[in-house]
């Protein structure tokens, strides 16, 4: 990157060596004990290591903030949060910072050049999973990661697939508004979309069967935590955290803006994504959903070939949008997350979310958005069962 100070490079080149180094030791070291979840950062085997990882980041974070502002564009300021923010990931990681302990981050240096860069580009002050997924550029081949652990990088190959894939469907879904649904091409976007979700759908799958849970739990998730940065507490990144997901809950008309529930989601979300993604989903939340332009035709288009053709794909793309949506839920986050917590010693116990709230409240809020896309049959939430169910028997 042309862009780069000399100072932006020396950093980048210890993230992506030294730093990648120390905490796979790190996670060696933990992973071999009996009890996996009792991280001591002051120890005589870990001590050396995590001192030598928060001063050589602090070290380089403060010729960094020394250097002052460089102009040096969005690319190259979001790259440099994304540094700052895996180095404070890795200190809650390690527990050389713990937000409950505290009340305003102890790593001072990084936090103000964190709050600098996050403020100026309008985005969260923390590193997000962009950084580590689709913006997350390769040097001869390799990408950044904590640890170079065979886990982490399966992980990380396979939410960026996830994301990617997601992506193509929400651009195709896109397409389609200034088209409109009985356009002789809108077919051809929802062939596009279907194809995305059959390849989350599949990417799932993958991560389902081969991910290490034991790794992934002890090695890989407990770098997603939330940390503060000054004195406010960010929430952790989790692959979600891109505006496409919600672009297809909106534009199907699974979600709905107006809904309290995952209008309060989307508030939360916005700072966690890259501003273009931010002004695609405020777009989106403006526009008619694709089922309600579908429940809007008049009787005698109900009868041509048009609607009975879109509308068949549409509900094709519904199912799948679902599907992936209960894989996430009663796969992912149920064999990965929710069964190994059950293992842990309750002050554990309490910690395991990325977004804050204990486990059993984050899983029933999970379980709701599962059953929006799915469009469950439940009163208690705004569920569009009954409207999905008026359409397929117009299209029967
Ligand atoms: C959120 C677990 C992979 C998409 C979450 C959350 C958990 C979780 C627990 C809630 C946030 C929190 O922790 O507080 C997992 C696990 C995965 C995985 C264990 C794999 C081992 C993926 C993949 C995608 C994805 C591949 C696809 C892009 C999402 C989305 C959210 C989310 C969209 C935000 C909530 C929503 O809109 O559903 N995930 N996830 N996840 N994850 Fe995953």
């Amino acid at each position: 990157n042309g862009n780069q100070t000399a100072a932006v490079k020396n950093f980048d080149l210890w993230i992506r060596n030294d730093f990648k180094q120390l905490n796979t030791q790190l996670e060696e070291i933990y992973f071999a004990q009996s009890d996996r979840s009792d991280v001591n950062c002051q120890t005589s085997v870990t001590k050396p290591l995590t001192n030598e990882l928060t001063e050589a980041g602090r070290t380089y974070i403060a010729a960094l903030l020394k250097e002052g502002n460089t102009d040096s564009g969005f690319d190259a300021g979001f790259d440099l949060l994304g540094n700052v923010g895996l180095y404070m990931a890795a200190c809650r990681r390690h527990d050389i910072t713990e937000p409950s302990r505290e009340t305003k981050s102890p790593l001072i240096e990084a936090s103000a050049l964190a709050m600098q860069i996050g403020a100026s580009l309008g985005v969260t002050p923390r590193f997000s999973t962009s950084h580590l997924t689709t913006h997350n550029s390769a040097i001869n081949g390799l990408y950044k990661s904590f640890t170079s652990l065979e886990d982490e990088i399966l992980f990380l190959d396979y939410n960026t697939r996830g994301i990617l894939a997601y992506m193509r469907t929400a651009d195709a879904l896109l397409k389609i508004l200034p088209m409109g649904i009985s356009h002789p091409l809108t077919g051809d976007m929802l062939h596009v979309a279907k194809q995305g979700l059959q390849d989350v759908i599949k990417y799932n799958d993958i991560l389902f069967n081969e991910l290490n849970v034991e790794r992934f739990f002890h090695c890989v998730r407990p770098y997603y935590k939330p940390y503060r940065v000054g004195q406010n507490e960010y929430r952790g990144a989790n692959a979600g955290d891109f505006a496409g997901i919600n672009v297809i809950d909106l534009l199907l008309g699974v979600c709905q803006g107006d809904d309290p529930y995952y209008s309060q989601i989307l508030v939360d979300k916005f700072l966690f994504m890259l501003p273009e993604e931010q002004a695609t989903l405020r777009d989106c939340m403006r526009r008619e959903s694709l089922l309600d332009s579908m429940l809007s035709v008049t009787p005698e288009q109900i009868s041509s070939p048009w609607f009975k053709e879109n509308g068949a794909l549409f509900l094709e793309v519904l199912e799948l949008h679902g599907y992936a949506a209960s894989q996430h839920h009663n796969q992912l986050v149920e064999r990965f997350i929710a069964q190994m917590a059950k293992n842990e010693s309750q002050q554990a116990y309490e910690k395991v979310t990325a977004s804050g709230p204990p486990l059993p409240v984050l899983l029933r809020s999970l379980e709701k958005l599962k059953d929006l896309r799915c469009a469950t049959e439940r009163d208690d939430i705004p569920s569009r069962y009954a409207e999905i169910q008026l359409l397929k028997a117009r299209i029967a």
